[in-house]
């Protein structure tokens, strides 16, 4: 196959949602058609557990099986679909953002019940910032779910995104009676319980046939208004617009019983992005060069604390990708061979000669990577779009052994480049403060750092809102607003200026007496 083809024939994606939406459920599904998986529950039982949070062991074991699912790559109908995950528990760190730098577009899954939850909203403005396609998923008609067109209002105002719903439900929960395929102007009965048939395919020439009628007298009625007020009220599909990010084409279904899965995988195979360019500081990196460049998005660690190796993923921009051969790494300058390059299909790892645009492989890592490095053929090419972002919740860190202070700096320093969390230093005292996006990270950096690194460290409050980035011409406004907010102020690990919000309060007061200054909440603002 030719590489233009290899390259048309790739969907690299992420699927987003809140905790419980149905991801997992989802990406089985999706995982059972490629027929990378053989049994339901294969993905499921990897799943981090949400009541291990304590158990510190069980995260180790954990986190050495999300390496096996973080990437899951298979063949379907002639395309190779590479899933990336992108973990949303407790576990949700700067690495969950991370990961949405190296997809090329994104499903969205929706919990009908509940609608668009906290960390769905988070997630979309990555999306949003790096103009991500997206198609949304809105899982569990099985069970009683909100109305649909005020789950599409929700959507469009809570992810400001425009929506076009490309299938439509009937009915939800108990009168549940399945799908209308508006792009295909089919329907899809469903039949509760039977996760594992296929629904039936019943094809109606348009919803006034009458046809509906027959299977669903009390709904039809209803159907055939919903779908006039929707075909009124929404757009039609455009493909420019959806690749443009502009417009969200929204499914309906139910994961769990396998149904509307199909039509949302053959719909995202049709209409997704293969593999396109990728923005260096430089210069626009195209897919179809063929000289090879590639951008490391995630760092895992071993799990295994004898062996300290760890396992760069490194998505793949343009050319192609060979074993054993020399490449620059950017940030070093330095040549690198790589003889064990790892490929992701299902489950399974597995050693690849050679990789197309939009594959990931992953490198064997003695410590050299950083998030965002680049290895190209020779070309000084470094990868953009990489930002931090605020963390959510903040404590000053403590050396809790003298003697171990080394292990302690050297130990902090890898969990951050592996993109576990962030570290700050206060500009006033001198004293580290790590941010992370979720709660769990501080228990997580804990136990690592003694397991790992031998050094033992302590945790003390700080009330934080926020961690901005500035930016301000006039130099002079700038140390100003720095002299008075000293105790406030951080360096960053590229040593620049951030100022720690304590509250929503704090940062309106900032922007409102400093009004030359601008305060972002991502690190590369001004890239
Ligand atoms: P997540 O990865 O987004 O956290 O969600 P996950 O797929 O684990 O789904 C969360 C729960 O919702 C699971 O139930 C799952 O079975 C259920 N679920 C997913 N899709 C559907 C659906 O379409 N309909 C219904 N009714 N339920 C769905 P659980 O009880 O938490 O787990 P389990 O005991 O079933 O494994």
């Amino acid at each position: 196959m030719n590489f233009r083809k290899e390259i048309e024939r790739r969907r690299t994606f992420g699927i987003i949602s809140h905790p419980d939406a149905g991801k997992t459920t989802l990406t089985e599904k999706l995982l059972l058609f490629g027929g990378a998986i053989q049994v339901a529950g294969a993905v499921k039982s990897n799943k981090i557990k949400k009541s291990a949070t304590s158990d510190f062991m069980e995260i180790e074991r954990q986190r050495g099986i999300s390496v096996a699912t973080s990437v899951m790559g298979f063949e379907y109908e002639g395309y190779k679909v590479n899933i990336l995950d992108t973990p949303g528990h407790q576990d949700f760190a700067e690495d969950t953002y991370r990961t949405l730098t190296a997809v090329d577009s994104v499903i969205i899954v929706i919990d009908a019940a509940k609608g668009v939850e906290a960390q769905t909203r988070k997630l979309m403005e990555v999306c949003r910032m790096r103009k991500t396609p997206v198609i949304v998923f809105i899982n569990k008609m099985d069970r009683p779910a909100l109305d649909p067109f005020d789950l599409l209002d929700e959507v469009e105002n809570e992810l400001e995104i425009e929506v076009c719903p490309l299938s439509w439900p009937i009915g939800s929960g108990r009168s549940f009676k399945g799908l209308y395929n508006i792009f295909e102007q089919k329907l899809n009965l469903f039949t509760s319980g039977d996760s594992h048939r296929s629904p039936e395919n019943i094809e109606i020439a348009g919803i006034l046939s009458g046809q509906a009628d027959k299977y669903f007298p009390q709904q039809a009625q209803t159907l055939k208004e919903e779908l006039e007020l929707a075909s009124a009220g929404y757009p039609a599909f455009d493909h420019g617009r959806y690749l443009d990010a502009g417009l969200a084409p929204v499914f309906f279904g139910s994961a769990l019983n396998n149904f509307g899965v199909r039509e949302l995988l053959g719909c995202f195979l049709d209409i997704a992005p293969y593999p396109g360019s990728t923005e260096a500081k430089e210069r626009t990196v195209s897919s179809g060069e063929k000289s090879f460049t590639g951008f490391v998005f995630k760092i895992h660690a071993n799990m295994d604390p004898n062996h300290r190796d760890r396992l760069a993923f490194l998505k793949i921009s343009s050319g192609v990708f060979e074993r054993n051969k020399s490449y620059l790494h950017s940030r070093s300058g330095r040549n690198m061979k790589f003889s064990n390059p790892t490929a992701f299909m299902a489950e399974k790892k597995s050693v690849v000669d050679k990789a197309f645009p939009g594959d990931i492989v992953g490198l064997h890592d003695t410590g050299t990577f950083k998030i965002g490095d680049t290895l190209t053929e020779g070309e000084m090419i470094n990868f953009k779009g990489i930002p931090s972002f605020s963390p959510e919740f903040f404590r000053y860190v403590e050396n809790s052994d003298p003697l171990k202070s080394k292990q302690l700096a050297k130990g902090l320093n890898h969990l951050m480049d592996e993109g576990v969390a962030q570290m700050f230093v206060n500009q006033a005292n001198g004293r580290k403060i790590i941010g992370t996006v979720g709660p769990l990270q501080f228990d997580v950096i804990q136990f690592r750092l003694l397991h790992e690194y031998g050094a033992s460290c302590r945790f003390e409050p700080l009330q934080l809102y926020k961690a901005c980035w500035m930016e301000c011409p006039d130099k002079t406004q700038l140390e100003d607003f720095k002299m008075r907010k000293l105790h406030n102020m951080a360096h960053d690990k590229w040593g620049r200026d951030v100022f720690l919000a304590e509250s929503p309060h704090s940062l309106d007061m900032a922007r409102e007496r400093f009004p030359g200054i601008k305060f972002h909440l991502i690190s590369d603002f001004a890239d």
